[in-house]
């Protein structure tokens, strides 16, 4: 079995009932449903959520450790933490994929969203779909896996 990470940060724990237009009525456990029904073939999916930039930056660095690619919504952490984008790089510079997701395009949004300081040492950037956009990252791991 191949395992990804599924990595959440600050806020996104209160994914149901924080800005629903923004962000839908669907809670974690709903993405981690989606996830878990839609894994490919030989995935093995774990969602998990922190506010806390340490504790991520601690999993990536497992990650690496363990040789998993990862799905990271860096939330609010996107847009500053250049603590986060450099335990990111520890990532990709393994040779690891870490698809960097937004559920809303942060482009569309306030000016402060415009910028993230992950995305540079991200494989890539999917924003925009819902949570269809973590569904579509695993989808996109399972194919470049192979490659990476
Ligand atoms: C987000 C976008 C960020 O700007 C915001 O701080 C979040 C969620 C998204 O998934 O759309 O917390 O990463």
């Amino acid at each position: 079995m191949t395992r990804v990470l599924v990595l959440n940060g600050p806020n996104l724990g209160r994914l149901g009932s924080r800005e629903p237009d923004v962000y839908g009525h669907q809670d974690l456990d709903a993405l981690r449903q989606l996830l878990l029904t839609n894994a490919p073939e030989g995935y093995d999916v774990e969602v998990r959520q922190t506010d806390d930039e340490s504790e991520l930056i601690g999993w990536l660095h497992s990650a690496v450790d363990e040789r998993t690619p990862v799905i990271l919504n860096p939330a609010a952490f996107t847009h500053y933490s250049y603590g986060l984008r450099d335990a990111a790089a520890l990532v990709t510079r393994a040779g690891l994929a870490l698809i960097e997701v937004h559920i809303s395009n942060p482009h569309a949004r306030e000016t402060f969203r415009h910028t993230s300081v992950i995305s540079a040492v991200a494989t890539g950037v999917i924003a925009g779909f819902g949570f269809d956009g973590y569904r579509l990252a695993l989808e996109q791991l399972s194919r470049i896996s192979t490659t990476l």
